[in-house]
């Protein structure tokens, strides 16, 4: 726990930050805010909470008012996708203008749960409608993509420019993360990375630049080791970032004082 106490003792250099979660959903309205004190007693500087409708982003720019670790990003699932009006464009771009909504996200492509091609044309159109609105609105995106990484890739080379954004829970190929590192981009890790059967996920954080990786957890789902299968929250980000610490050499210090100043760079209203 040597790691715990460097987070706690080492002032802001060290805190971390959960680049991604889902805090404002019902598996955490028994006890919010005991998750949050225990998110602080971990050394988090704030958590990124982001939605996944129009619903839950309500949800989370109320949150960000209420708590001040807890930051958002607004927008349309993949797997909530259905068709956007003009009137969800003017709902989205009048959350954009609230100091602590941080990114469009979580937008992109899940071909994993959705098989149908019909959606799967919705769910393009949303993204790229999203990725546009990230643009005229100068925020940073954060992108889901679940078996649809040539589609994903594709959209973001031809209509991603001028965007920056994350890929969160990054599952591709080390070619694709290279071609994302060419677009200026991120990739977000979380519980995956600490699992026995993590891939070439390890192999692709050694190869690299610290600069281009940001630390997550995607609570409540994947939790990492060594409390695998639990609910996730917030704090559990301290494992990840001692996972990529050790995984790359580095102290724990160097890897929080490094993927929280990635943070602040994607997310300059942090
Ligand atoms: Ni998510």
């Amino acid at each position: 726990m040597s790691n715990m106490a460097i987070a706690k003792e080492g002032g802001f250099s060290a805190l971390l930050v959960d680049t991604h979660a889902h805090i404002d959903t019902d598996r955490f309205d028994e006890d919010r805010d005991e998750m949050l004190a225990r998110a602080k007693e971990a050394g988090l500087a704030a958590i990124i909470n982001m939605g996944d409708s129009l619903e839950s982003s309500a949800r989370s720019v109320a949150m960000a008012g209420k708590y001040d670790m807890v930051y958002t990003g607004v927008g349309i699932h993949p797997e909530e996708a259905r068709p956007m009006t003009q009137g969800d464009d003017d709902l989205l771009a009048a959350w954009a203008q609230e100091a602590k909504v941080v990114a469009i996200g979580e937008i992109g492509l899940d071909y994993y749960w959705v098989k149908d091609e019909e959606q799967r044309q919705l769910q393009r159109e949303i993204f790229i409608r999203q990725l546009d609105l990230a643009r005229q609105l100068h925020l940073p995106v954060c992108v889901h993509d679940r078996e649809a990484h040539g589609d994903t890739l594709a959209i973001l080379k031809k209509e991603a420019r001028d965007v920056r954004g994350v890929m969160h829970c990054y599952s591709g190929s080390l070619e694709m993360a290279r071609e994302l590192m060419k677009l200026d981009w991120f990739i977000g890790v979380d519980g995956p990375l600490t699992f026995k059967n993590a891939a070439k996920l390890p192999e692709i954080v050694q190869r690299l630049p610290l600069e281009r990786i940001l630390v997550e957890t995607d609570c409540p789902y994947m939790a990492p080791v060594p409390v695998r299968g639990k609910r996730n929250e917030p704090a559990y980000v301290y494992h990840v970032a001692a996972k990529l610490a050790e995984l790359r050499q580095v102290s724990f210090e160097q890897v929080a004082r490094q993927t929280t100043s990635n943070a602040q760079e994607l997310y300059g209203k942090l």
